[in-house]
């Protein structure tokens, strides 16, 4: 016994594999429950694909890299759910192509702020953040206001998503001209925010 464990001390070739061999168990442990665990892919109940205005309104959020300061994602820490809400759950980002958790905090995590301040204030914290939190250091966004959106583009990214398998119908993807209407970016991105986190459990 003691021999044989010497000879592995020994061989730093053998001794490497072995390592390899005993770590991998771990990860193996840890992901492969995951890929067969229905509810980590399962939307909650009352998660749906994003209606054409929110949808606009998330890509929005991705382009303006609204991501680089503000995570979506509350942790399973007490203060954390003190915070914001309950923790997030897997099955709230099912529609989320590519999800927006992160990890980076300038600003407060945005999982929960759906409903915690009305349409005006967003509108005009987009448009200059310090005239609502005049000690913010976020960027004012103003342009979002004179921009208006474009139906094409967001019927095209609804056919793809459809494709890879959100169940849109196809007259939700005709409606899409509807929908907009003559909204602007702005009015998107703050329909966006005002859903997020509608469907997460209540409590903590
Ligand atoms: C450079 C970092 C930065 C960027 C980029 C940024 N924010 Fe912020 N955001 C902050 C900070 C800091 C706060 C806290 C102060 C405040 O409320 O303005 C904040 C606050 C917020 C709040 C209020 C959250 C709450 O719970 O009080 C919302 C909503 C928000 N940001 C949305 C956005 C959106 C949408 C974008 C992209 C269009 C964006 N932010 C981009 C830094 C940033």
């Amino acid at each position: 016994m003691s021999n044989s464990h010497e000879k592995i001390e020994k061989n730093i070739g053998l001794m490497a594999v072995l390592i390899a061999v005993a770590v991998s168990f771990g990860g193996l442990a840890e992901i492969v429950p995951l890929m067969y665990q229905a509810e980590a892919i399962k939307p909650l109940p009352g998660v749906k694909p994003y209606p054409a205005l929110q949808l606009a309104g998330r890509d929005i959020y991705v382009r303006e890299g609204c991501y680089n300061c503000h995570s979506q994602m509350v942790r399973t820490l007490r203060f954390e759910s003190e915070r914001y809400g309950h923790y997030s759950l897997a099955g709230e980002s099912v529609y989320d192509r590519p999800f927006q958790w992160g990890s980076k905090r300038t600003g407060p995590d945005l999982a929960r702020v759906g409903g915690r301040y009305s349409d005006d204030w967003h509108r005009v914290h987009l448009i200059n953040p310090r005239d609502v939190v005049p000690e913010s250091n976020m960027p004012a966004f103003p342009w979002l206001a004179q921009t208006s959106l474009d139906a094409d583009t967001v019927s095209l990214h609804m056919r793809s998503l459809q494709r890879l398998g959100d169940p849109y119908t196809d007259e939700e993807i005709a409606g899409v001209p509807e929908a907009l209407g003559d909204k602007t970016e702005l009015d998107a991105v703050v329909a966006y925010l005002q859903a997020l986190g509608k469907q997460a459990p209540r409590g903590d």
